[in-house]
């Protein structure tokens, strides 16, 4: 890869990927590392003479004192603009011989600041301005501690009320910094400070473009293989699908698709992916019909985690005894075994050693997988956010349904049947949530003009094992309950349940309850995560 690139240094904030997010939207390709890479490192990583600019970034501290993190020194001696965001603004300015004061209240949410010195960050892009004639900008501010004196060289550039040292710059060195956060959508200017730094500042080439990134992905792919031959495990998600489209215009038919099919998808999903890969793309897929083989193992288990379990372990038995099918069948060396990899999942962050994460779902997790089958991993989406994935897949010819649908779990309807999984639950769960998704699919929002499946992160229906009375024509039901769960999150660590218009619901409901034979009775779920998590199981 030739392109330009800027390095984002991670102190642990929970939106430094954000960052990166926005300077790629500005086609400009960037990275996220950890900020404790030394010197050395730094350097190596410039010497390519790539890197135009390094930001860095807020911290999972809320106060400057709690984080003995420091940026590397090199940073500072590269030559490159440098941006410091938050956190990254503190310890630019005690690191330059500026001071940083703490012991202040907390101060988080909106805040009004004033651009001050027009200096190239911020000249000419205001909110509003003041009857006085300054530019006045709204931004998100989340921070403790902040800098009490600026390090030589450094003229102010943003001032709020209770934050006189808002913005920093030093316009010889190229060095500017921000107390409030950019990346965040809610300070409306933040998108147009960080293009202006990454490409007025920087002069960092804006060559980053998804459809001409097929090429450069193809030919890396067509290098790294070889005349070997790779096997790819599709199930249908956003990620393994483009995978499969982008290796399949790089190598054609060296690529075999193993697709298990665990029983436990939604409705007519299999067939669906078998018409796109088999039928419009003419990939060569392999259909494991293991649903007997699922739903035999799950008898009789209700626990959540142990039929995750089960149905993580028996989906990797089913692949790799496909896998060794197609090993022992193909006259090309079997070498590859290719992953849907996506950058979020690689990216180390930095700042976060003190911080340890707790499970409370197992992920459907197939790690191991190619040390057991003796394959190299292929992952050509390993650079690639989620919407970059996407973008990627449309440019590929993929159905936009397919590419920007809501994400499934791998466990599929395993985990949205409560307790024991039956295939009778299955088929009715399938035939309520199909209705559910189809109504979410044609409503259309009169304000935003987008539908419900689009206004929503994720939605689908939970199958309840409880049955209640109803009444339908002059008889009495005794049948079972669904729930509707839709949720609005940007991260889906938090999520709110959506407001759903209740024109929608009664559609949903009447459909369901009159469609199903078997269900009677349909609940909305109104519980937001934390504490409800999305998913019931
Ligand atoms: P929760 O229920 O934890 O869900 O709030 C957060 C997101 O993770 C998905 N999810 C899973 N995905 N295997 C997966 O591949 C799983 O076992 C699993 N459990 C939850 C869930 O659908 C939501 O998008």
């Amino acid at each position: 890869m030739q392109h330009d690139k800027i390095l984002i240094l991670d102190f642990g904030s929970q939106v430094t990927q954000l960052i990166a997010r926005r300077v790629r939207e500005a086609h400009v390709y960037s990275e996220v590392h950890p900020c404790d890479v030394d010197d050395s490192w730094v350097r190596q990583y410039a010497a390519d003479g790539r890197l135009k600019g390094v930001i860095l970034s807020g911290s999972h501290a809320s106060v400057y004192e709690e984080s003995t993190d420091r940026a590397p020194q090199a940073v500072f001696e590269l030559g490159v603009p440098v941006l410091g965001i938050c956190y990254g603004m503190q310890t630019m300015a005690q690191q330059l011989g500026g001071r940083v004061e703490g012991g202040h209240k907390r101060e988080f949410g909106f805040a009004a600041v004033r651009a001050r010195g027009h200096t190239p960050l911020l000249r000419d892009i205001a909110d509003h301005t003041t009857p006085e004639g300054h530019g006045m900008l709204d931004v998100w501010m989340s921070h403790g501690d902040k800098v009490a004196e600026m390090p030589p060289g450094f003229k102010l550039m943003a001032s709020t009320d209770s934050c006189p040292i808002a913005g920093m710059a030093d316009e010889e060195r190229r060095f500017y910094a921000l107390q409030f956060h950019p990346e965040v959508t809610h300070t409306r200017q933040g998108r147009a400070i960080l293009e202006r730094f990454v490409l007025d500042i920087c002069q960092a080439r804006p060559d980053w473009v998804m459809r001409d990134h097929i090429a450069e992905a193809v030919q890396a792919i067509r290098e790294q293989v070889g005349d070997e031959e790779v096997i790819l495990g599709l199930s249908g998600g956003v990620d393994s699908s483009v995978a499969a489209a982008l290796i399949h215009r790089a190598i054609g038919d060296q690529l075999t698709c193993v697709f298990v099919d665990h029983g436990l998808l939604r409705l007519h999903e299999g067939d669906a992916v078998m018409e796109m890969f088999e039928g419009k793309l003419h990939a060569k897929v392999v259909r494991a019909d293991a649903s007997e083989r699922f739903l035999g193992e799950l008898a009789g288990v209700t626990d959540p985690e142990a039929k995750r379990k089960i149905i993580g372990r028996e989906f990797v038995e089913v692949f790799k005894a496909e896998a060794a099918k197609i090993k022992h069948t193909h006259s090309r060396h079997v070498a590859w075994l290719a992953q849907g990899t996506i950058y979020p999942d690689v990216i180390e962050s930095g700042g976060a050693k003190s911080k340890k994460a707790v499970t409370i779902k197992s992920h459907h997790n197939v790690g191991g997988l190619p040390e057991q089958l003796g394959l190299k991993l292929l992952e050509p989406l390993r650079d690639l956010f989620k919407d970059e994935v996407r973008e990627l897949g449309v440019a590929l010819g993929l159905p936009p349904e397919m590419v920007y649908r809501h994400p499934f779990p791998g466990p599929g309807l395993g985990v949205r049947i409560l307790g024991e999984v039956k295939k009778e639950y299955a088929d009715l769960l399938r035939a309520a949530d199909d209705i559910f998704i189809q109504e979410l699919r044609n409503h259309v929002d009169a304000v935003t003009g987008k539908t419900w499946y689009e206004l929503t992160s994720q939605a689908f229906t939970v199958f309840l094992p409880v049955r209640s009375v109803g009444v339908m024509g002059d008889g009495r039901t005794y049948d079972y309950v669904v729930a509707l769960r839709a949720v609005q999150t940007s991260d889906f660590m938090t999520a709110d349940w959506a407001e759903l218009p209740y024109a929608l619901l009664k559609k949903v409901s009447g459909r369901i309850i009159n469609e199903v034979r078997g269900i009677n009775r349909v609940t909305y779920d109104v519980s937001s995560k934390p504490p409800a998590t999305i998913e019931w199981e």
